[in-house]
């Protein structure tokens, strides 16, 4: 057993600034991109996402992984090393390296910005008996590179792509994206992506605005980081979360909005912003998909689609992707 964790080749703080920087600074629609929502606190507040009532995508996609593992790994050859973008806690992941590791000992290499989520997830993986961590303090990409640099002549690699992250990204970023993952595999590799799917919109609504709050402190939190790490005196009480469904491109978008004409300092950027009264920052968008959708997105980006499996309960797919 082994557990490690090779940190990151540059801090994120630098990139936090310069994009914290860039997004107030836009004329028009303000913006920060939503994997700064992740430090110590905002990877706290995901996990309790993640047990919403509101929220099904989670253990939507961990039923499937619990009843279908077995199954999702028995269609790829073996040997198999996984690699894991954006992990979080890495909870639903268990599900496929346990039904990897009766089969032969597995290498699990989370990638993730996050520190907090990093160590998390490697120290309950390395509980998994036959499984060793390796963990990436690193993006996606940086992260994924030397995961793939790290397998042997034979070995099959897995990538999990679990969640809907892909939903994060714009349609064509997504796009773009899976086509340097797949760059970055060879032929017979696999990505298991995990997708939410369009339904009622008060569903949707409601998962993005819960009425206990913490989706509007995982929102707001990301004030509370620039307060933190930039030096800012943002008042949180002066922002109102906002989730809104755009149906033109099947997506909730995320915004923080200025509940008052306000100007905030931001010391550690030499920087003041100014908000008009109902001004948003513009934080994250989800997108929803259809399964033909992911099928057809897949064919686009040099991969397969090898298998689907739906959960009936909360709209979700999960989607085994071979690359051809
Ligand atoms: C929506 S959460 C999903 C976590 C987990 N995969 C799940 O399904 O519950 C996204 C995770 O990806 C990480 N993340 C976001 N952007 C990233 C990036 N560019 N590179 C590496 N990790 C990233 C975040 O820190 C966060 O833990």
């Amino acid at each position: 057993l082994r557990t490690e964790t090779l940190s990151a080749m540059a801090p994120v703080p630098a990139g936090f600034a310069a994009d914290v920087r860039d997004g107030l600074l836009r004329s028009g629609q303000k913006e920060i991109p939503s994997k700064y929502f992740y430090d110590e606190l905002g990877s706290a507040l995901f996990e309790a996402i993640t047990v919403l009532p509101e929220y099904g995508l989670t253990r939507a996609d961990e039923r499937i992984l619990r009843r279908h593992a077995v199954d999702i790994v028995s269609r790829l050859p073996a040997p198999v090393i996984v690699a894991e973008l954006g992990s979080g806690s890495g909870r639903k992941t268990r599900w496929v390296l346990e039904a990897l590791s009766r089969r032969h000992p597995v290498t699990y290499h989370p990638i993730e910005i996050s520190a907090t989520a990093l160590a998390r997830c490697a120290r309950e993986m390395s509980s998994i008996a036959s499984v060793s961590v390796v963990g990436f303090e690193r993006p996606y990409l940086d992260g994924l590179l030397a995961a793939a640099a790290r397998r042997v002549e034979g070995e099959v690699l897995l990538v999990l792509f679990l969640g809907s992250t892909i939903g994060n990204f714009d349609r064509h970023a997504g796009e773009h994206f899976l086509r340097q993952v797949r760059g970055m595999l060879r032929e017979g590799d696999a990505l298991l992506l995990g997708a939410d799917l369009v339904k009622s919109i008060p569903a949707m609504l409601a998962a993005y605005d819960d009425p206990t709050g913490v989706t509007a402190a995982f929102n707001l939190n990301l004030l509370g980081r620039i307060n933190r790490e930039l030096d800012a005196n943002f008042d949180l009480a002066l922002f109102q979360h906002v989730a809104r469904y755009n149906e033109v491109e099947q997506r909730i978008e995320m915004h923080l909005r200025s509940r008052v004409a306000q100007t905030v300092l931001v010391r550690g950027l030499e920087m003041v912003v100014h908000f008009e009264a109902g001004e948003t920052i513009w934080t994250e968008n989800s997108h929803k998909f259809t399964p033909m959708e992911i099928v057809s997105l897949a064919e686009r980006t040099g991969f397969r689609c090898d298998a689907q499996w739906l959960d009936q309960e909360w709209p979700f797919a999960q989607n085994l992707l071979v690359a051809r």
